[in-house]
């Protein structure tokens, strides 16, 4: 039966208690037997630890076998109940049974108590097994349901966010005597931005750049950086797995997981303390898995513990949920773990919190291991303004947006056209004829026609045609339209206009790569 059960017996005769632990020791139960007396007794035991099993004799002077019954389960409605009794009639043992029992064993027939108290134990695992589930389960619906809140509000102010920033951005391109109030607007739109950020994120609705990379590596790379943010006081130890630990994740973002799973240790130990980064390769399988919501398989595994102040169980629940924070005001957001839960959650991982009060907390964050071999990062290349000679065909339905981007281009040399819908866009592309454009920058989500739809037929007309496409919408919506990140160029709305006419530079500059011409196949087929 595993380890020593812990039984308490409630029963007035030291013969019987006897018997009965006799009667479970030849059975090969190996369980240590307390035996109480009276209710004050049976209270006191109950409070002063937990146990297996409570065995209660029918028949005690001074204390019934329900009151028992009743103030077990007010205690823990989920420790199995056996009443014992040499003489009861029918009805009391229903009346037993119907209150709560699991069973009920006669004295004259006590061989069957063994394979009752296992039965019950194993029920009782069954039901903790089941309630676990039940509330992981919801858990998991409330911050779906957050997170979809979070991330609407998110797109809608990012489209706002792209006209305030581009045309404050417009403005101080002039000698505009508004200068000092526009760069204050741009500050305040880059504090939103990355409040949308943030939001996006939680709601795990990012445009993320994943690719394979070592852990090992990225957690090595930022050791010199998080010793300088932690400070003295606090020792930061690495412990890392000796093997590669390759996952498939957007690096920039899990930079970001660790950061603030560390920034979060260093506020728990304000007197110092320990810090410790441990990497590791875990194999996830049955209730391991399910436990933490993830399929069987392989796992790079990271892990932040420090020795803290524990996160109180009442706050447990609600760690992960935007806005909440134990922090006073003006010193945290509520984001940090959030946005680590959505990054996390976005790259097919998981996270998961062990905390005890005053003694630290660990956060374990599973990724699923790749086996594709690590993509290094091209560098960098600055672009160009445009030569005067490209033509760029712009599809946006939302006009603030269509005339901040045809007025960044133009500012940059650009010959401009302007298209409010797809449809305008398609009979631009027609009038044109080959070769009459070079690029179409075109918004995912339109009425009638989406980007990607018009951007094959495009592309079916003119095959050379380079595309970017901008979207204030979520990656799912992206990856629905059928536009693979790794194949077509994508900005993210908001974007200031330099961050367009860098994109742009890039596309006009480059060849189209033979990926980005295979991604054109596969918006085709969309
Ligand atoms: N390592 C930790 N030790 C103790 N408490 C923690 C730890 N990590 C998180 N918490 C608790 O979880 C709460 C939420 O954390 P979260 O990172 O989301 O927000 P924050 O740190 O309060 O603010 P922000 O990260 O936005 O600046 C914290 O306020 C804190 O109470
Ligand atoms: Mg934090």
């Amino acid at each position: 039966m595993g380890a020593c059960l812990r039984i308490l017996l409630v029963e007035d005769c030291q013969n019987d208690a006897d018997l009965i632990s006799y009667t479970l020791k030849r059975a090969g139960c190996d369980a240590q037997v307390t035996r109480v007396e009276t209710e004050a007794q049976f209270r006191a035991a109950l409070e002063s630890g937990s146990w297996d099993v409570i065995l209660s004799d029918y028949s005690l002077p001074g204390f019934r076998c329900e009151d028992a019954l009743h103030i077990a389960h007010e205690q823990n409605a989920n420790t199995p109940f056996i009443a014992l009794s040499g003489t009861v009639d029918e009805e009391t043992i229903l009346n037993l049974l119907r209150a709560g029992a699991g069973d009920y064993v006669m004295k004259g027939n006590l061989a069957r108590l063994p394979s009752a108290v296992q039965r019950e134990i194993r029920n009782a695992e069954g039901r903790l097994q089941r309630q676990r589930l039940e509330a992981q389960l919801q858990q998991a619906m409330k911050m779906e349901a957050v997170g979809r809140l979070a991330g609407g509000v998110a797109h809608d102010f990012n489209n706002l966010l792209t006209v305030i920033t581009g045309f404050a951005q417009l403005a101080l391109l002039d000698d505009n005597p508004a200068r000092a109030g526009l760069e204050q607007i741009l500050l305040a739109a880059e504090r939103a931005s990355a409040l949308t950020r943030q939001l996006l994120a939680f709601s795990r609705q990012q445009a993320l750049e994943p690719r394979v990379f070592d852990l090992n590596r990225l957690i090595g790379d930022m050791e010199k950086m998080l010793r300088r943010l932690i400070g003295e006081d606090i020792e930061v130890i690495t412990s890392m797995s000796g093997e590669p630990l390759n996952v498939r994740a957007d690096p920039g973002q899990i930079e970001q997981v660790v950061l603030n799973l560390a920034v979060n240790s260093r506020d728990a130990m304000p007197r110092g303390g320990k810090l410790i980064l441990n990497t590791s390769r875990r194999k996830l399988e049955g209730d391991a898995a399910v436990a933490h919501g993830l399929a069987e398989q392989e796992y790079c595994v990271i892990s932040v513990s420090d020795n803290g102040s524990g996160i109180p169980a009442s706050a447990m629940p609600h760690i992960f949920e935007p806005f909440f924070t134990t922090k006073p005001e003006g010193q945290g957001t509520g984001l940090g773990l959030s946005t680590v839960y959505g990054i996390v959650k976005q790259s097919g991982g998981s996270i998961h919190a062990h905390s005890e009060l005053h003694i630290g907390t660990t956060m374990t964050v599973f990724l699923p291991a790749s086996h594709g071999a690590v993509e290094e990062l091209t560098p960098y290349e600055s672009a160009p303004a445009g030569s005067g000679q490209e033509t760029i065909l712009v599809a946006e339905d939302e006009s603030k947006v269509l005339d901040l981007v045809c007025k960044c281009l133009v500012g940059r040399g650009f010959a401009v056209l302007a298209a409010s819908s797809a449809e305008a866009a398609l009979e631009i592309l027609h009038a044109r004829g080959p070769a009459g454009i070079d690029l179409l920058i075109t918004d995912v989500v339109m009425p009638h026609i989406a980007g990607p739809v018009l951007a094959s037929r495009a592309c079916e007309l003119l095959p050379n045609l380079r595309v970017l496409f901008m979207s204030g919408y979520t990656e799912d919506v992206i990856r629905h339209y059928g536009i693979a990140r790794r194949n077509a160029t994508f900005l993210q709305k908001p974007f200031a206009p330099s961050e367009l006419v860098r994109k742009v530079g890039q596309l006009l500059d480059r060849p189209p790569a033979p990926e980005a011409t295979a991604g054109m196949a596969k918006v085709r087929q969309a």
